[in-house]
């Protein structure tokens, strides 16, 4: 479907298609062993449950269900020695709340100049006229690079920040999960620091260039804005469902351990192919074709943690120590700012197995020997949706997260892996 048709459908059928949460619960259920991960783990790609924080030993499991599976899924659970309690009893109250203050924001803000409202979410269209506002304020200092387009037909606009030729750079990428709000507002603030506020921050940019592709999966986002709050996926259409994971849908051991037949319609699809996703493929071109950059950060929510490679195994990548030396001190940051404290690891031994995800590509495909997944906090009870009141810590502390990481760029490629 082309943007047109999409525009008209949103124009005939706005307020009848805002997926209605009324009644979806959030459940939580007690801390993990490594035998209640291993009982857990078949549900996981259940079209039924929507895991907002994945099973590992030592956590709780967050699972959002909807009211018409509620029982049976409980009682499975229950069955299991899971212990689910409930944690948000309704979750529409959050969107509903969440869409008022945005509205009441929206009144409140006298958007004069160009300042991006920095202290609440911004639609797509407000990110992008806030790209071409940046650019035409900042015209020595911005170039906004095309490096594409979404299935849909919405730009993929990068954001780069230099003043100067011949200088390395650090590349950003977030909301390629849809549904994850809390990032661009950090991304953005980082360009109003090295625009707006440059005086405190002119070293930051004679030393290097910066990347930000605010909005890495469009037609998600703008998914999650006007028809579904918790949409993470991109929207092209598969055989049997809508979209694919696009953080599962790069050429890195792509779809190891999947299988295709039964995933179609879960959250991690990973796709019919490599870069089957167009999104996918365009930052993929992008970043082969701009060796300057070295060194990757994907912005994600929601969990407080600093993850590195790799994902699809729990090997230590080659330069674990520097990797980790990195996300030591960039979590060092962030405690400093008002006692936030960040879990670092790699992907697989922190989190969960996870394949053909921008990180990984970025280290083994594209020899970034420093790339990062950042996962934001969540919003409380609220998983998805911190309240705007959030924001502004959440972004004075990632400002001195990626400070750091690009006081340590690393002066060029190199490739310490390749398994294929
Ligand atoms: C959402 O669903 C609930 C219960 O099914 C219903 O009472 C409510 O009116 C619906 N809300 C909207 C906006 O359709
Ligand atoms: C995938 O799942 C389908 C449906 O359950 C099953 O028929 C098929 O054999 C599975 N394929 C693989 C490769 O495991
Ligand atoms: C900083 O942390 C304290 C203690 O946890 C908390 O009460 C306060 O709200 C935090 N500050 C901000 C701006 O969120
Ligand atoms: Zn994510």
């Amino acid at each position: 479907m082309k943007i047109g048709a999409c525009l008209l459908l949103a124009l005939l059928g706005y307020a009848n298609s805002y997926k209605n949460y009324s009644g979806f619960q959030l459940l939580q259920t007690k801390v993990l062993t490594n035998r209640d991960v291993d009982s857990i783990a078949p549900l996981i790609d259940f079209t039924e449950l929507d895991f907002w924080v994945q099973p590992r030993v030592g956590r709780s499991a967050e699972i959002l269900i909807a009211p018409e599976h509620a029982i049976y899924f409980k009682a499975l659970l229950n069955s299991l020695g899971l212990e689910p309690r409930v944690i948000v009893d309704d979750i529409s109250v959050h969107v509903e709340r969440e869409r008022n203050e945005i509205e009441r924001l929206r009144l409140l803000e006298k958007r004069g100049g160009r300042d991006p409202a920095l202290d609440r979410f911004l639609n797509f269209e407000e990110i992008m006229a806030y790209v071409d506002e940046v650019s035409a304020a900042f015209p020595e200092i911005v170039t906004v690079i095309d490096i594409g387009s979404s299935w849909e037909g919405r730009p993929l606009k990068v954001v780069k920040l230099s003043n100067g030729p011949g200088k390395k750079g650090i590349f950003f990428d977030s909301a390629i999960h849809a549904r994850e709000w809390i990032g661009p507002p950090t991304a953005l603030f980082a360009i109003n620091e090295l625009t707006e506020n440059l005086a405190d921050n002119q070293a930051l940019l004679d030393a290097n260039d910066w990347y930000f592709l605010l909005i890495a999966n469009p037609d998600g986002y703008h998914h999650s804005w006007v028809q579904d709050r918790f949409w993470r996926k991109t929207r092209r259409p598969n055989n049997l469902c809508v979209g694919t994971d696009p953080n599962r849908n790069f050429d890195q051991h792509w779809a190891e351990g999947a299988n295709l037949t039964e995933w179609e319609c879960s959250a991690t699809y990973p796709g019919s192919e490599p870069f089957s996703e167009p999104e996918c493929k365009a930052i993929s071109d992008f970043i082969l074709a701009t060796p300057a950059i070295t060194m990757y950060v994907a912005i994600h929510s929601y969990g407080k943690y600093i993850l590195y490679p790799w994902g699809h195994t729990n090997d230590l990548p080659l330069n674990v120590n520097e990797l980790d030396a990195v996300a030591q001190e960039a979590n060092a940051a962030i405690t400093a700012v008002n006692g936030t404290v960040y879990e670092i690891g790699t992907t697989a031994n922190v989190l969960y197995h996870a394949f053909g995800t921008s990180n990984d590509w970025a280290y083994e495909q594209a020899g970034i020997s420093l790339a990062y997944t950042i996962e934001l906090p969540g919003g409380g009870l609220g998983g998805f949706n911190p309240p705007a009141s959030d924001i502004s810590l959440v972004n004075a502390e990632c400002w001195e997260a990626f400070k750091v990481f690009a006081a340590n760029i690393p002066i060029s490629r190199k490739t310490f892996y390749l398994s294929k």
